[in-house]
């Protein structure tokens, strides 16, 4: 049997959680959230029943307890009792450097863990136990030594060590003592988690988002589980006249992508397509990163169309967190057959993140069956040739782009499908008008050419002129 981290989504990057009798290294800069993980390792399996130890070498016991995040304190209430320590913290100042010998240090931790029965124990900060070697090659013994002697009565440790100048750890040797390594990075805005060795099983490599919430620390894995598919059959847009211009239903899986400059109806459409899946009683799931859930609300509601306020997120498009933000459409999602994302090109964050969250989150939803649909601003308003992100563009099954066009010394709009699952769209320049009862799809726009410009001209009145000048 595994020992848990304490967070289950770790135990599953690592194969079940910490070995039994293991001595497990969590490394990572100043304020990376070393301290806290070790609180939370102890906390939540102390919330399993057992006996917990925490030894603190560097920072006192009282100053790591009053500096618990709210939820994390109320826990640690809750299990008081479960929870010792071994507060090397406070005594340090007192105590001389002969004092610090590891032995002595050793032979402390050991019977506290014998009186207490606590085999599931923390050692924040090692510095102070291996402060007196010079030699790298004693410390790695000394180490060695406290690894050994705290397997040998059965704990299962998690030690603490600061990554410093491009190393991994405070001394450079601590990682090959360590059955699992683990390594917190912190940006200054956001956090990591990486696995860098785990004895005796496989693990989920690269790099994981690490969140310290009030209540402990979440991991949120940078892959989604397997997933099998749930919608099978194909369904109609919700546009009347939307299917056969797509050539067809859409397909279980389909992601669809509608671009176009402001004002266009992207929000109207991508709301009609949620709806139809409401009306028939099933659940959509709607991202919005532009409006607030209320103004969606109220619009469907205009429509005659009700929606659950819990199915429409709100996401602040500044401040996402690529991997957060992928296991909360994961956990939202779940048993949506409709998933809206509306307003995608405001989500500013790292490309290389960027586009493994898109690849990750999209490829979940298409095996899933789910049908996605993508809106997508751009910036000019007549002839813009730019479909927006190419890695969208990429992933998306059918593209529809809206436009404005000056026609008859009036700005319509038109719409363009330049793709679909099917390949069998129609490819002619189509008028529609957004009103407030929705979409009307009123047809071709014939006899004209430079739609697409912005400034058509009637084939007709070409002809002529050119008649009257030959
Ligand atoms: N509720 C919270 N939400 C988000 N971040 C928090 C919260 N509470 C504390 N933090 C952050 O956690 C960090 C402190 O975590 P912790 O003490 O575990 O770090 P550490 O790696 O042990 O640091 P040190 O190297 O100083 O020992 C701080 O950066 C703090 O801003
Ligand atoms: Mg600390």
């Amino acid at each position: 049997m595994r020992v848990s981290t304490g967070i289950p989504t770790l135990d599953k990057i690592l194969g079940g959680g910490y070995l039994p009798k293991s001595f497990n290294l969590i490394s990572g800069s100043r304020g990376a959230g070393k301290t806290l993980y070790t609180i939370n390792y102890l906390l939540w399996n102390a919330e399993q029943g057992k006996d917990v130890l925490y030894v603190s070498l560097e920072e006192s016991w009282d100053s790591v307890i009053s500096n618990l995040p709210n939820g994390m304190a109320e826990r640690y209430a809750q299990v008081k009792k479960k929870v010792h320590y071994l507060d090397f913290g406070s005594l340090r100042p007192l105590i001389g450097r002969e004092a610090l010998n590891v032995r002595t240090l050793t032979e402390a931790i050991i019977s506290s863990i014998k009186v207490h029965q606590a085999d599931i124990v923390a050692l924040d900060g090692i510095a102070p136990l291996v402060l007196v070697y010079d030699k790298e090659r004693d410390v790695r013994s000394a180490i060695f030594e406290i690894s050994q002697r705290l397997k040998s009565v059965g704990a299962t440790t998690v030690f603490t060590s600061e990554e410093t100048e491009g190393k991994i750890s405070r001394y450079g040797v601590e990682e090959y003592v360590a059955d699992c390594v683990a390594v917190i990075h912190y940006d200054g805005v956001k956090r990591r988690l990486q696995v860098l060795k785990m004895r005796g099983s496989e693990f989920i490599g690269g790099k994981h988002g690490f969140v310290i919430t009030k209540k402990g620390i979440q991991v949120y894995p940078r892959v989604l589980p397997s997933v099998e598919q749930t919608v099978k059959k194909p369904e109609e847009f919700g546009i009347k006249g939307m299917d056969e211009l797509l050539g067809g239903k859409l397909t279980p899986g389909d992601v669809t992508m509608l671009t176009g400059p402001p004002g266009t109806g992207k929000t109207v459409i991508a709301l009609l397509f949620a709806a139809k899946a409401l009306t028939e009683g099933k659940k959509v799931l709607y991202i919005s990163f532009e409006r607030m859930p209320k103004t969606l609300i109220s619009i469907l509601k205009n429509m005659g169309i009700k929606i659950e306020p819990s199915n429409i997120i709100y996401v602040n498009p500044m401040d996402i967190d690529p991997y957060e933000f992928m296991w909360k459409v994961h956990r939202k999602s779940e048993g949506a057959t409709r998933v809206v994302f509306d307003g995608i090109n405001a989500v500013l964050m790292e490309k290389e993140e960027y586009t493994h969250m898109i690849h990750t989150l999209f490829n979940y939803l298409k095996r899933k069956g789910v049908f996605s649909l993508i809106t997508y601003s751009t910036s000019d308003i007549i002839s813009s040739y730019t479909l927006g992100d190419p890695y969208l563009t990429h992933i998306s099954d059918n593209i529809i782009n809206l436009r404005y066009a000056e026609i008859g010394s009036e700005l319509k709009k038109i719409l363009l499908i330049i793709r679909s699952r099917t390949g069998t769209h129609d490819r002619s320049i189509i008028e529609y008008r957004i009103g407030r009862r929705g979409v009307t799809i009123l047809g071709k726009v014939e006899e004209m050419e430079g739609v697409i410009s912005g400034t058509p001209r009637h084939l007709e009145i070409k002809k002529r002129v050119e008649k009257f000048f030959k």
